[in-house]
């Protein structure tokens, strides 16, 4: 038993080796996270044990026609979880997704997708970061169209009310909605001709975010997953690490 273990750990180190030497030869790295990077913060995924979808039905919660219904559940529902994530951390895997940006063009260029509208990895210090869905601290007005930040939590009235006297609703992408045609274009355009292309965290069912790996393998990338789980993009990928990323990306800065 124990020498399987030390097999496995031995196998690991040198798969992360492997990946290191990759990535120090890369032009152009990117990384895709999902709502996993940010479980070991304590933030609740959409589909696990604990998902966010076991509690509640999107269709009622996260979408225009919901909004339309019933705006003041939608907004509690986005405040409680402003509230969740406001007494959240970033953990060891934001920061070192952070530092892989820092180290961009030394030696390589770094870019950050995410599906995550927590802001964590802003706070862990990236930057830019590619919100593919939105962002918690988003509020935009559904009269006068103005965006704004506002990192209050709990808001201080719901649903908040814009300057202009106009609904304001959350920042975010629902279902049913097109993503921000400039973050989708950047983030397709960088997958193109990324060298090195990380997954983490993410169960790679949402569209359009779970093409981007596909994309980048299609045009010669390495793609690698860190997840604990399997997904479906599992048997494509050219390397899984398995377990969490608060553990496994400091372990490939290490290596670099
Ligand atoms: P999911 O909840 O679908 O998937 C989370 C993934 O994280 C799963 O594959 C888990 O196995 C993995 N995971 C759990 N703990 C982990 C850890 N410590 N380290 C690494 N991975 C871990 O979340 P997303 O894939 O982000 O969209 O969901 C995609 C989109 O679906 C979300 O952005 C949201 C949701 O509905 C919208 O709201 C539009």
């Amino acid at each position: 038993m124990r020498r399987s273990v030390e097999l496995l750990e031995m196998q690991f180190e040198s798969e992360i080796r492997m990946l290191a030497e990759k990535l120090r030869g890369a032009r152009r790295v990117v990384a895709l996270t999902g709502a996993g990077v940010s479980a070991e913060s304590g933030v609740p995924t959409f589909r696990g044990a604990d998902g966010l979808w076991r509690e509640f039905r999107p269709e009622e919660l996260a979408t225009p026609q919901a909004f339309a219904r019933d705006a003041v559940l939608v907004w509690e529902w986005y405040d409680w979880r402003r509230q969740k994530v406001a007494a959240c951390a970033p953990n060891d895997g934001h920061r070192a997704l952070a530092e892989l940006g820092r180290r961009s063009s030394a030696p390589f260029e770094f870019d950050l997708v995410t599906q995550n509208v927590d802001g964590l990895h802003r706070l862990a210090g990236s930057n830019p970061v590619w919100e593919l869905h939105g962002s918690l601290w988003n509020l935009r007005c559904t009269d006068c169209s103005r965006n704004r930040e506002d990192r209050r939590a709990p808001l201080p009235s719901i649903p908040p009310r814009c300057e202009c006297g106009g609904l304001e609703r959350p920042g975010v992408v629902w279902f049913g909605e097109a993503l921000p045609s400039d973050v989708l274009a950047h983030a397709f355009e960088v997958a193109s001709c990324a060298d090195v292309f990380l997954v983490v965290g993410t169960s790679a069912l949402v569209q359009p975010a779970a093409s981007l790996p596909e994309v980048a393998g299609e045009q010669g990338a390495l793609v690698v997953e860190v997840n604990p789980e399997l997904t479906p993009l599992s048997g494509l990928v050219d390397l899984r690490l398995a377990g969490p990323s608060a553990q496994i990306l400091p372990r490939i800065l290490d290596a670099l």
